[in-house]
């Protein structure tokens, strides 16, 4: 076989188009990516969150948990615990793991209900029952006052903590005549990523995937099923204790710690560019919980709600953008530490809603109310329901495209077969240039093996040809904490101490880090009935001056490529995986950009790809 690499036939690409899509799905924020080691730390959970749960979720005590909401901590925070001679234990989401060398800061608000001094222990306690950390807080007064505490775990007592890790449960113990209410109970590793919060090895996990930009709060989480349940960023932000916790689509709890000040913040610390997402002023599918699905009662913010909500958008963009002098806004970024613009340049309205004329109408007043205050601001809008034989987007593409003045680009999901994915890889050759662009928000392939991996690099490569017409992709969904998965396959899978990614994160990895702004003309020649199975890009990096090729081969056997139209280096450097199409993991024949072994092997021009492999090259 050979591949024919035409340097004079190039075309001008999209600089972003691998991102990431952070759902708070599958436990992804709360138990996930926000570091917060305690569960219900506000004693917010209700029965609608999950049927069962109440305020007391998540703690134990040697009495009865006494719970009050007289005198709360915030009219967003109303439930509060009431401690006098017990105690309160919280074990964390699954497990309080102890760590190596790190220690843990401790913080509560607290208040002594009849206005005598008091005293709580703090404890972290392994499970054979030994305290391996501990400290004292003097709580005083009859007001709401936050404590904190550095609990650095006595390795020196309980020397087996230095090597190995252990269970931990955190213990408040009261032994006071007087009654002491508590509440925002919060137990943080000391680091985090960057100090922000995040837990550092799922941080790393998805920075290291140099994603250009983020999506988020979702997906269904972002319209959530309801119009009462439909994500108000307003409440996501300021200090901690007045954000509104909220019920989850997913059927658990948001508190809400990780909310769009943490999101934009995130994504400044791994360099990528904030897609946020909100809702097109309809719920999911145009339906409220009890009239759920396509075909129930359709409902949508009443029209005389809808310039408050379209205020709640722009004012969004000018807390993310504007100028703290001028704008109340941009001030209450500027208080939460943060003075200078997140530069937000897009903004996504909607997520896959029926396309209704409840949904069209609003939809419409969004985007036409952020072009006419903010033009540069590019406008990601939706074409509807996900992708299946007897939808394919056309009233959305439709609406669009009668609406290009006001939406850039539009939001496509599919989430398919393999197969699917091998044989339409076509599927972008028609559309049209001069229509809005294509956001590809959501895929994945069936599966959690390296088959889905090969098969969506076939289709990437051929989404990178077609990167004049699609701006952006994102697989879909991120993260999936394992002990509360809502969705499968996911790109990262996380409990409390492993990560464990998938071979398609090595896709998206390698389509990542091999990507660039112009798209050169390759093509490989190989008998026809292999064709679908290999695939090849090159593009080339205009402000890093590199050019990268990118190979397929999704065969069992070794594909021999003789190189038409370049001369290759003896030394080139590459990265290369791969493995069997049943495994849940990668073998990683090569992460070694400096690799000039002889797992692909190059001489007299000629490429061998190895069996079920994906290749980058820097050429
Ligand atoms: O990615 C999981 C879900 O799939 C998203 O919430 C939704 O947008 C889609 O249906």
């Amino acid at each position: 076989a050979t591949i024919d690499i035409d340097f004079t036939k190039t075309k001008k690409i999209s600089n972003k188009l691998i991102g990431v899509f952070f759902e708070d799905i599958n436990y992804a924020a709360d138990g996930g990516l926000y570091a917060e080691l305690l569960k219900n730390r506000d004693f917010e959970y209700t029965d609608k969150d999950h049927v069962g749960w109440n305020a007391s979720t998540g703690w134990k005590s040697d009495q009865p948990i006494v719970i009050s909401t007289e005198k709360p901590l915030s009219k967003n925070n109303q439930h509060y615990a009431i401690i006098n001679k017990s105690s309160l234990i919280n074990s964390g989401w699954d497990n309080i793991i102890s760590s190596k060398g790190n220690d843990f800061d401790f913080s509560m608000f607290a208040r002594c209900i009849d206005g005598r001094k008091n005293q709580l222990i703090i404890s972290l306690v392994d499970s054979l029952g030994n305290s391996i950390a501990e400290g004292k807080i003097k709580i005083e007064g009859n007001e709401w006052i936050k404590y904190n505490l550095n609990l650095k775990l006595d390795t020196k007592k309980h020397q087996e903590y230095l090597n190995k890790l252990h269970d931990l449960a955190l213990i408040i113990t009261g032994k006071n005549q007087g009654q002491i209410a508590v509440d925002m109970i919060s137990l943080f590793p000391h680091q985090t990523f960057k100090g922000h919060g995040m837990r550092i090895d799922l941080a790393q996990t998805i920075a290291n995937l140099k994603p250009k930009f983020v999506r988020f709060p979702g997906g269904c989480m972002l319209h959530g099923d309801g119009i009462d349940n439909i994500y108000n960023w307003k409440e996501t932000i300021g200090p901690l204790q007045d954000r509104k916790p909220e019920r989850n689509i997913w059927n658990y709890h948001q508190s809400r710690g990780l909310g769009y000040y943490e999101y934009f913040q995130f994504c400044e610390d791994i360099g990528a560019e904030p897609l946020p997402v909100m809702a097109a002023g309809v719920p999911c599918q145009n339906s409220s919980a009890n009239t759920k699905g396509i075909g129930g009662q359709q409902c949508g913010i009443p029209m005389d709600k809808m310039p408050e909500y379209i205020q709640d958008v722009l004012d969004m963009i000018e807390w993310a953008n504007g100028d703290p002098a001028t704008s109340k806004w941009a001030k209450m970024r500027q208080e939460a530490g943060h003075p200078s613009p997140f530069n937000l340049k897009m903004i996504g309205i909607g997520n896959e809603d029926l396309i209704s004329t409840v949904f069209e109408e609003r939809y419409l007043m969004i985007c036409k109310a952020v072009k006419a205050k903010y033009p540069n601001i590019e406008v990601v809008g939706t074409v509807g329901p996900f992708h299946n034989p007897s939808s394919d987007y056309v009233e959305g593409w439709k609406f669009a495209n009668q609406n290009k003045k006001y939406i850039d680009a539009v939001d496509e999901h599919y989430y398919e077969s393999t197969g699917w994915f091998l044989h339409n890889t076509d599927y972008y050759d028609s559309y049209d240039k001069n229509a809005p662009k294509v956001y590809l928000g959501e895929y994945a392939s069936h599966t959690r093996t390296m088959e889905s991996a090969l098969a969506e690099a076939i289709y990437l490569c051929n989404v990178e040809r077609n990167a004049d017409v699609v701006e952006m992709t994102s697989y879909a969904p991120l993260l999936c904490n394992d002990k509360h998965k809502n969705w499968n396959p996911d790109l990262i899978y996380f409990d409390e101490t492993n990560i464990v990614t998938t071979p398609s994160y090595e896709t998206q990895a390698l389509f990542s880090n091999f990507s660039g702004d112009k798209y050169i003309s390759s093509k490989i020649n190989i008998e026809e009935k292999y064709a679908y199975r290999v695939a090849s890009s090159v593009v080339r990096d205009e402000t890093k001056g590199k050019t990268y090729l990118k190979l397929v081969n999704a065969l069992p056997t070794k594909v021999c490529l003789k190189v038409n139209g370049m001369n290759l280096s003896s030394n080139t450097k590459y990265v290369m995986f791969g493995g069997s199409p049943e495994s849940k993991t990668t073998e990683r024949i090569s992460n070694d950009t400096n690799n000039t072994s002889s797992a692909l092997v190059i001489g007299n021009n000629i490429i061998q790809l190895p069996a079920y492999s994906v290749v980058g090259i820097e050429l």
